[in-house]
């Protein structure tokens, strides 16, 4: 599913096509997004790893548990940026959790706003959901921008709340509600 083109990128689903693209994005990244993100496994950086990943997150998305999207540049064919919605929860609360990096190399251009832009709103009008929440570390500036510049707003404090890089950090809760809101049956 492409959810975005224009005349540098196109934001898509991820599939198995991607595991080469998928780790060399990871590869070319780790001294930049290790601060961000949870520790990887010792075989993370290998091809077999995004194989098995992809085919996870394919089963994931059949059943509506969660989606990922890639943003892969025209010019070079390379993924510049992740977007992730998962624990997508139905019932009374119709949320998911949004997550999402941009390649060192490619920061500042608006990826990771104009992608997670995207998703989100995919969220809300193809999925129908009601609210998209996600988390930053209080000293992630850049982030704080972007979920900004989307509309998220800022809800809470949550001390020590995830192990990122070696140590128990601490998080500003966010959350978007739908604003075009489904009425459950
Ligand atoms: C955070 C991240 C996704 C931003 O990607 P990006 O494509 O550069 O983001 P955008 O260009 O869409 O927007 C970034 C905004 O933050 C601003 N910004 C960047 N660095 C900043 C800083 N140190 N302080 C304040 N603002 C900053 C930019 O100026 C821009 O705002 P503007 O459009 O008003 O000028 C990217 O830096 C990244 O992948 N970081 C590591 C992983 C990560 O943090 N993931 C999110 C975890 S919550």
């Amino acid at each position: 599913m492409v959810l975005l083109e224009n005349e540098r990128i196109v934001l898509e689903s991820l599939d198995a096509r991607h595991a080469e693209a998928l780790l060399a994005y990871h590869d070319r990244n780790r001294a930049h997004l290790e601060p961000w993100e949870p520790a990887r496994d010792p075989d993370f950086y290998e091809l077999a790893y995004h194989r098995e990943t992809i085919r996870i997150s394919l089963a994931n998305a059949a059943i509506g548990a969660s989606e990922r999207f890639v943003a892969v540049e025209r010019a070079t064919a390379q993924i510049v940026a992740n977007v992730n919605l998962w624990n997508i929860r139905r019932g009374v609360v119709q949320a998911a959790v949004l997550g999402y990096s941009v390649d060192a190399l490619a920061q500042g251009h608006g990826y990771a706003t104009t992608c997670a832009r995207a998703v989100v709103d995919h969220a809300f009008g193809t999925l129908g959901l009601h609210r998209i929440e996600t988390s930053y570390n209080p000293i992630n500036a850049a982030s704080a921008r972007v979920l900004r510049k989307i509309g998220f707003t800022v809800e809470g404090y949550a001390r020590d709340y995830l192990f990122i890089d070696g140590a128990w950090r601490d998080a500003i809760l966010v959350g978007l509600v739908n604003p075009d809101p489904t009425i459950l049956a």
